[in-house]
């Protein structure tokens, strides 16, 4: 008898982590994400920080759960947020019609662009110059969809942004279309390189939750409209971005 309730809590602890705060069941909050895309999400020594991080950690703590993140290929993060290995998916995510057939997402919590990076010198200036050249992105990423349509460009893809500008670097693209913030970060920290002038796109970031779990996503717009109102929101962009 004695064994089988210790068997049976141990299942029950099983089954609870498994489906996770979002679902009311446990004391995990299980996040989603592709931490290589400061600022919003990357590695510090051996811990992920950043704006998504400082923000789910709030979402998580209002809700009484302990948040557990999910580091993985920014193409996989909806897979894992539809299938229900990780409750939330945060990570830059722009809105989009089609993401928007597979999942749901809260209100919006920060604004964003394309950019483009060249190498100093290059003589892509603007947009018009990438027609017919070689552009590297993200796989998956918006700056992917906004480059397949320059006209005659040949799209290498990477799975991750980094790599995209090693290809930069060693000549194998002559450009990479990515978030503005990521550019900005990474061109400021390594030489040799420009971000053109002029924004491509207007974007906006949210976070992701399973097609129709409104309970969660109540909770999560709950926590973003109280950072928002509170001044906190900004107070953790700054941390990230304007104070650098
Ligand atoms: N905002 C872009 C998108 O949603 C890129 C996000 C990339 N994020 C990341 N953590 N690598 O497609």
């Amino acid at each position: 008898m004695r064994k089988t309730g210790i068997l049976f809590a141990l299942f029950s602890v099983m089954c609870t982590a498994f489906i996770g705060c979002g679902n009311d069941e446990a004391d995990v909050l299980v996040m989603a994400t592709n931490a290589e895309f400061p600022p919003y999400e990357f590695y510090s020594d051996e811990e992920i920080v950043g704006i998504d991080v400082d923000i789910a950690r709030i979402i998580a703590e209002d809700m009484g759960c302990e948040l557990v993140i999910e580091d993985m290929a920014f193409d996989s993060i909806i897979d894992a947020v539809e299938s229900g290995k990780a409750d939330i998916g945060m990570a830059g995510i722009t809105v989009s019609e089609d993401r928007l057939k597979e999942v749901d997402f809260s209100d919006i919590y920060a604004e964003a662009s394309q950019a483009v990076i060249v190498k100093e010198g290059s003589d892509v200036t603007s947009l018009a110059d990438l027609v017919g050249k070689r552009v590297g992105v993200q796989l998956g990423t918006t700056g992917d969809d906004f480059s397949e349509n320059i006209e005659d460009a040949s799209v290498e893809r990477y799975n991750r942004g980094y790599e995209a500008i090693q290809a930069l670097d060693q000549g194998k693209v002559d450009a990479v279309v990515i978030d503005r913030e990521f550019a900005e970060v990474y061109v400021s920290q390594n030489g040799g390189l420009a971000i053109l002038d002029e924004s491509f796109t207007d974007e906006e970031y949210a976070i992701c939750v399973a097609k129709g779990n409104t309970k969660l996503l109540e909770k999560v717009n709950a926590s973003v409209q109280n950072l928002k109102d509170s001044g906190k929101l900004r107070e953790i962009v700054d941390k990230y971005i304007n104070a650098e």
